[in-house]
């Protein structure tokens, strides 16, 4: 069992990583089982449809020995549960329990149940606890920890949100053997990252290891969830709102990421971590373009990208479009500033940094060749 602190003063809390953890989940999170819930002891847990059907059994009997019964809000998996629609209901359902602001509700699913959960409780009563229980390899690494919850809208994803710390994290590596294997190289991407970001030392090992990893070989993945999380918690603990800087090299990967996402319409054609992938081995061609790291470290990070069965190139897209078109959707990225969009290069493996002096026009050009040379 590897236990890793976020160490935000006065909402600190544990990430828990055990195999096996949801078999005893009523041990691992003793102290937040409810304090004030009336009548019978019900706890009130988020799902989706797949994670209810997986899971809920296991929770029950955890939940009955001792003396607790787990009540179940169940939406359909995908993104359409982040929703004003779907929130309403989470939150009368919250009210209906009787839910107080002492009161812990608990996430058991990917990033979607635990982005909605958690905004959900940002703004029950102005803030009640949660805890994550993430089920998919990218919600681990990455979504579960930290704090960001959010809704989507028509005019985009996760536009409307809070920062809101869950109260603890329980993950359990073994819920990833059912995980398809899809999700299981889309969530690596986001491991990857971490490497790429800050840890020449990590790079290194996941190239030797991506296939360990991915096969779900339990030391190799335990270590794998264990760094990526601890690079998280850093981050984290160094700048929560994302305000100096430091917490924006998680989004490495993510701007070209997020054009290639919304080009194929936000779907199953590309994967977020897909998205994150082939934008992270845009970022270092273009890094590699502005001079600020060689040939070589570029073509390190796409090899272990295709390695890992991830897209690391444009072509295998088939999107019909320019890079003028590309780069007018990072023009609607929230990370837009007034007058520029900051980007996350790279000056070597493991070095991440944001540049704010790149412009548009150039980045239009240089997707313009990465589309020829498909
Ligand atoms: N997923 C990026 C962050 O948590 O800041």
């Amino acid at each position: 069992m590897a236990v890793i602190e976020v160490a935000l003063a006065g909402r600190e809390y544990d990430v828990t990583i055990e195999a096996g953890a949801i078999d005893e989940m009523d041990k691992r999170l003793w102290d937040f089982l409810p304090a004030s819930i009336p009548g019978r002891p019900k706890i009130p847990f988020v799902a989706d449809t797949n994670t209810y059907k997986l899971y809920s059994g296991a929770i029950a009997m955890a939940m009955g020995t001792e003396g607790y019964e787990a009540d179940w809000f169940v939406v359909e998996p995908g993104e359409g549960a982040k929703s004003w629609a779907v929130l309403e209901r989470l939150t009368d359902w919250l009210l209906a329990l009787g839910v107080t602001r002492s009161d812990h509700v608990f996430a058991l699913g990917g990033g979607v149940v635990g982005d909605l959960t958690g905004f959900a409780c940002a703004v029950m009563k102005r803030g009640c606890g949660f805890v994550q229980i993430p089920t998919t390899l990218l919600a681990q690494v990455d979504s579960s920890v930290g704090g960001k919850t959010a809704i989507n809208t028509g005019a985009g994803k996760n536009l409307i949100g809070a920062f809101h710390q869950p109260a603890a994290v329980l993950i359990d590596p073994l819920v990833l053997n059912t995980l398809p294997d899809r999700e299981m190289r889309a969530g690596f991407a986001e491991v990857l990252k971490y490497g790429l970001l800050g840890d020449a030392e990590f790079f290194d090992w996941l190239e030797g290891n991506a296939a360990k990893v991915l096969e779900r070989e339990p030391a190799a993945l335990s270590h794998a969830i264990a760094t990526s999380i601890r690079a998280k918690a850093r981050i984290v603990a160094a700048d929560e709102r994302e305000t100096s800087g430091v917490r924006a090299l998680l989004n490495l990967g993510h701007t070209f990421g997020h054009a290639l996402e919304a080009e194929t319409g936000f779907s199953d054609r590309l994967l977020h971590g897909e998205a994150v992938a082939l934008g992270m081995v845009l970022a270092a061609k273009y890094s590699a373009r502005r001079g600020e790291i060689s040939a070589q470290d570029a073509d390190r990070a796409a090899a272990v990208i295709a390695a890992s069965g991830l897209p690391s190139e444009i072509a295998s897209l088939g999107m019909q479009c320019d890079g003028e078109r590309l780069v007018d959707h990072m023009r609607h990225d929230k990370k837009m500033e007034s007058d520029h969009l900051p980007f996350l290069l790279l000056k070597g493996i493991g070095a991440a940094y944001m540049a704010r002096n790149v412009e548009l026009s150039d980045v239009a050009a240089f997707l313009d060749e990465e589309l020829v040379r498909a």
